[in-house]
């Protein structure tokens, strides 16, 4: 069963004066919410405050009605399942070893540790590794295997930290395809910094930067709002300088590359191509680039958003 996972003006101050969140409230209910910004945005602090794992310097944190950092810690995270981006697994223990650690320390005893060990290595796609040791697993089997381990104490509320991270992108729509399918019911949150992975996977998106949430919604509207022209890219040969077409100045991405905002790509295309043939330059290649989540972010900050 899903339930609500609030927070209200959280902040974090690391010891030493980094303050990494600085303000953020957010809500999340059945269905994947997710938290998108660059390297160092507060992401990963964020999640892990949510997650009862990193006490907040100050804000709420309600997880199903109760308060996690208010006293009701015990209560709350018994809802909670936590991937953190890095599992500390027992890497000499096999799978089936590491779940079912996972099991005890959720309070389940021995042999339901093991069923449910067993029921969700099935469900995961795990089965044939799961008596194999963790040091021999591969990026692809150890995400799910976090996701599994996450999964032992039956959580409402799933907090996914940067899930697919490592991962190829088949491999990374397989295990999307598999959190889609088989937990549908839950709350998920979980983090990313890759643009197009928070525009497929999640219902809403909050747009992290520097530690506040810079915007928040559903990605369709979020891109209809602040991004809604497609984008027409021009490499042009050597140095040439960047022509206004239709009056519009386009962005310079690098030297040489030009981007342009246009309404009608085809048009656009002949236009800009035009406008340089004018001027004899020669274009040497031209992309058509549809608006996402990394144009939403750039209007909104004025900041390039490094994908990878
Ligand atoms: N334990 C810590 N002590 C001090 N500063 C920290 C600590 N952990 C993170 N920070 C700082 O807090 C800020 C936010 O980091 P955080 O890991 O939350 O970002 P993130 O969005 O998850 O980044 P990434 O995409 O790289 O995972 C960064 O400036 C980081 O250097
Ligand atoms: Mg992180």
């Amino acid at each position: 069963m899903a339930c609500t996972l609030e927070a209200d003006s959280l902040y974090k101050e690391y010891p030493g004066g980094v303050v990494a969140v600085k303000g953020v409230s957010l809500k999340a209910g059945q269905g994947r919410t997710s938290l998108m910004g660059p390297n160092g945005s507060g992401k990963t602090t964020t999640l892990s405050m949510l997650a009862g794992a990193l006490k907040p310097s100050r804000g709420v944190v309600r997880v199903c009605g109760y308060d996690l950092w208010g006293g009701e810690w015990i209560e709350a995270r018994k809802h909670i399942g936590y991937a953190p981006q890095r599992m500390p697994f027992r890497e000499k223990l096999s799978g089936m070893e590491n779940l079912i650690w996972y099991g005890l320390l959720r309070g389940l005893g021995l042999s339901e540790s093991r069923r449910r060990a067993r029921s969700l290595s099935e469900e995961l796609g795990l089965s044939e590794y799961i008596n194999r040791s963790v040091a021999s697993y591969s990026g692809g089997m150890r995400r799910r295997l976090s996701l599994a381990a996450a999964l032992m104490g039956d959580p409402d509320v799933l907090i996914l930290d940067e899930p697919t991270s490592g991962l190829d992108p088949r491999a990374r729509e397989e295990l999307w395809h598999l959190i889609e399918v088989s937990l549908k019911d839950l709350t998920i949150v979980f983090s990313t910094h890759i643009s197009v992975e928070a525009e497929l996977h999640s219902d809403y998106v909050y747009i992290f930067n520097e530690g506040v949430i810079v915007t928040e919604g559903r990605p369709g509207e979020l891109i209809e709002k602040h991004a809604p022209k497609p984008r027409i890219i021009v490499y042009v040969r050597g140095d040439a300088e960047p022509l206004p077409v239709n009056g519009v100045k386009p962005e310079v991405v690098a030297r040489g590359v030009y981007m342009y905002p246009v309404e009608d790509p085809r048009e656009g295309i002949r236009r800009i191509v035009d406008a340089y043939s004018l001027h004899g330059v020669a274009v040497e290649r031209i992309e058509t680039r549809r608006p996402g989540l990394e144009e939403v972010f750039f209007t909104v900050t004025g900041r390039r958003l490094e994908e990878g």
